[in-house]
C-alpha cells in the first residue's frame, strides 16, 4: 500500500506532442520529492509519447470501454491503455457522466474492466451545486459509488476515488476545509462498507476541482484527503511542478 500523497494531472482534450516537454520538467520535480506520487492521465493520444518521455510520473488513460475489443467505433479499452504503456484510468469523470450519458452502472463496468487488465483505478464522484445547496450532496455521492464502485476480486487495491463537485471544476470555487473533510469522511465510510475495514481504509481519496498552487496546501491538509486530481492547473509545469512541491513540503515537515 502506497502511502505517498497521490498527485494526478487530467489534462482533459488538451496536449499536443508539443506537451512532452512539460511532461519531462514535470518529471524533474518529481525526481526531486520522492515522497509524492504523481501520475498523469493525458488524451489517449500522449499516453505512449509521455511514458516514453518520463521515468517516474506513472501515465494512465482518462476514461476507458468496458469491453476489451469489439465494434465501438472512437473508444479504447483497458487493455489497449495498458498495451499503450498506461498502468490506470479515471473512470466516471463528471464530464463523461453529461457528455456522454454515463450511468453509475456502466461507471463500474468500465471499473471492473480496467482492473481486469491490470490497471488502477480512480473512480470519481461529485454533486452539482443544485444538489448541494438542497442538502443533498453527500447522499448522492455515496449513491453514485453505492452503484458505481467496482466490485470484482480484489477491485480495492490500486483503487482511488476522487471526489469532484461539479461546481468547483474550472470555476475557481473550491469548498471550505470542513466541507471537503466531512464529504471525505463518508466516502471513507461507504468504501469500509464495501470492501471492509483493512482494504476499504486503505483506498485514497482525491480532492478535485479548481485545485492550484495557492490552494494546494490548504485542501490537502482537510480530513481524509490523499491527494488532488488536477485539472488546468495541471497543464504546465510552473502550476502543477508548484502543487507537487506543496503536497512534498506537507510530507516533509511530518
Ligand atoms: P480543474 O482543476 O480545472 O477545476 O478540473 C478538475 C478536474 O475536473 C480534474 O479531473
Amino acid at each position: 500500500m502506497d502511502n505517498r500523497p497521490f498527485i494526478v494531472g487530467n489534462w482533459k482534450m488538451n496536449g499536443l506532442r508539443a506537451s512532452l516537454s512539460e511532461a519531462r520538467a514535470m518529471d524533474r520535480v518529481v525526481s526531486r520529492h520522492p515522497k509524492v506520487e504523481v501520475a498523469l492521465a493525458p488524451p489517449f493520444t500522449l499516453i505512449h509519447p509521455i511514458r516514453a518521455a518520463v521515468d517516474l510520473i506513472r501515465v494512465g488513460a482518462q476514461d476507458c470501454h468496458p469491453e476489451a475489443s469489439g465494434a465501438h467505433t472512437g473508444d479504447i479499452s483497458a487493455p489497449m491503455v495498458a498495451d499503450a504503456g498506461g498502468d490506470f484510468v479515471i473512470v466516471g469523470h463528471s464530464e463523461r457522466r453529461e457528455g456522454h450519458v454515463e450511468s453509475d452502472g456502466f461507471v463500474r463496468e468500465k471499473a471492473e474492466a480496467a482492473r481486469d487488465a491490470g490497471l488502477g483505478v480512480i473512480v470519481c464522484c461529485g454533486e452539482s451545486d443544485k444538489i448541494r445547496s438542497e442538502g443533498k450532496a453527500e447522499k448522492f455521492v455515496i449513491g453514485q459509488l453505492d452503484k458505481g464502485l467496482p466490485l470484482t476480486e480484489g477491485a480495492a487495491e490500486r483503487l482511488s476515488v476522487a471526489y469532484e463537485p461539479i461546481w468547483a471544476i474550472g470555476t475557481g470555487k473550491v469548498p471550505t476545509v470542513d466541507e471537503i473533510g466531512e464529504m471525505h469522511q463518508a466516502i471513507r465510510g461507504k468504501l469500509v462498507k464495501t470492501y471492509g475495514e483493512e482494504a476499504g481504509s486503505q483506498v485514497r481519496i482525491l480532492y478535485g476541482g479548481s485545485v492550484n498552487a495557492e490552494n494546494a496546501a490548504e485542501l490537502l491538509s482537510a480530513p481524509e484527503v490523499g491527494g488532488a486530481l488536477v485539472g488546468g492547473a495541471s497543464l504546465s509545469n510552473e502550476s502543477f511542478g508548484a502543487i507537487i512541491m506543496a503536497a512534498a513540503a506537507m510530507e516533509e515537515a511530518e
